[in-house]
């Protein structure tokens, strides 16, 4: 490297983001040139014409005068105590205020709650696949991301003796993202608990990523982790983003409940965090009290005739009819990840696959390998765009694949 080269921060050696990596970087060249991108790699509800519930849009723009000055640095009053409320009607005990982090978005508290906690090589739990922040945001603290593997073949789902079996002395936190991006699980019950008991044997933190908790298909059941957890400290993360579709609001939040007693240094250190960032962003946290109170818009779009419903439905049946294509279907969030047959197709590489398909069909998909996982035989999509554009999109996956066939 020349002496004029300036060098980034080693502490990124192992940090990515692939989502917005090369591939997106290509799509936007493609599309400067003029080319139609149907882009699928980004859960930006925006992008596809949702709209952010009116109420909370004016509940902001009425508040706006309140909001030209810094705020509290865990957030303003009202929409902690939202928060609160929310948890103690899921059955969530003994939250107040003070356990709520307002964040600009859940991305800054996941940031900021691993920073406040790890010290040069911790060890924390993350699943694999994963929302890939988690992993990114470990590394970049100093910490190593161990992943669990919840394999496709298993319906993705963890197996809990193994997430023990993977606990070391440097072992600090166990993170559980549910519904999971990418993979739509919705974790049951008797897992949870198996989870919450492992990770109060070992004294584990639990980060409990909870920001598509309402977006849930076929009657599955969503249970709040910090209702199993009782003799740790449980973390739970939400926000508007995905929910209330305003994720260019930027508010998410943290709450902090199961065994408090111990953690006071940890939270005043989280607490230190947030004011040296000062607050988050103040205009919409006033939309926050509004959103979660009240009639919870989300349900039009999940239930039969609604967006995402018939979205997913979609691509359930694209994928029932693919000859190469393999789902296991998504039972909450607004993703597929979705597995090719390797009998059918061996030589499959999930990033040759993401990058032909730009290229070739002008489709941009997330490849597996961007969740952490060590197999190269997924792609991710969003369940966002609507029912006819999916259809094309998955009638021009079939054509690739079916060239790569015959290209045998
Ligand atoms: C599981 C998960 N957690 C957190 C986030 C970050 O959300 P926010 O917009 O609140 O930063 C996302 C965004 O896609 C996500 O999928």
């Amino acid at each position: 490297m020349s002496q004029d080269t300036i060098r980034p921060s080693e502490g990124l050696k192992n940090v990515r983001y692939e989502i917005r990596g090369t591939l997106a970087r290509r799509a936007h060249e493609l599309q400067r040139q003029g080319y139609e991108i149907i882009s699928l790699n980004i859960g930006n509800p925006g992008l596809f014409g949702f709209r952010t519930p009116e109420t909370m849009r004016l509940a902001m723009i009425e508040n706006l005068p309140d909001a030209e000055g810094y705020c509290h640095q865990k957030g303003i009053f009202p929409a902690r105590e939202a928060v609160v409320m929310q948890q103690q009607s899921r059955g969530v005990t003994g939250v107040t205020a003070e356990d709520v982090f307002i964040g600009n978005g859940v991305s800054e508290l996941i940031d900021l709650t691993l920073r406040a906690l790890l010290n040069e090589g911790d060890e924390v739990l993350v699943p694999s696949p994963d929302y890939p922040l988690w992993t990114a945001a470990v590394n970049l603290n100093r910490g190593r991301a161990v992943h669990y593997p919840c394999r496709p073949e298993n319906g993705f789902l963890p197996d809990p003796e193994e997430v023990r079996s993977l606990i070391t002395p440097r072992t600090r936190a166990l993170v559980v993202i549910n519904p999971n991006n990418p993979t739509g699980t919705v974790l049951p019950r008797s897992v949870l608990e198996q989870l919450a008991r492992i990770a109060e044997e070992n004294q584990l933190v639990v980060f409990s990523d909870e920001i598509y908790d309402q977006m849930l298909y076929d009657g599955a059941e969503f249970v709040p982790m910090a209702t199993l957890v009782r003799d740790t400290l449980c973390a739970t993360m939400s926000g508007l983003s995905k929910v209330y579709r305003a994720c260019g609001y930027r508010v998410g939040w943290v709450s902090f409940a199961g065994k408090m007693s111990g953690a006071a240094d940890y939270l005043s250190a989280l607490e230190l965090l947030s004011s040296l960032r000062l607050c988050s962003n103040v205009p919409a946290q006033w939309a926050v009290q509004t959103a979660l109170g009240g009639y919870q818009s989300v349900r039009e779009l999940i239930t039969p005739g609604g967006r995402l419903y018939e979205s997913r439905a979609a691509i359930l049946n694209a994928v029932a009819s693919s000859e190469f294509l393999r789902l296991v279907p998504p039972q909450g969030a607004m993703y597929a990840f979705i597995g090719v047959d390797t009998k059918k197709l061996p030589d499959f590489d999930d990033r040759r696959f993401a990058l032909d398909l730009l290229e070739q069909k002008h489709v941009l998909v997330a490849p597996g390998v961007s969740f952490n996982v060590p197999y190269r035989t997924h792609f991710r999509v969003t369940t966002l765009p609507d029912a006819p554009t999916l259809a094309t999109v998955f009638g021009r996956i079939d054509e690739l694949l079916q060239q790569y066939a015959l290209r045998r």
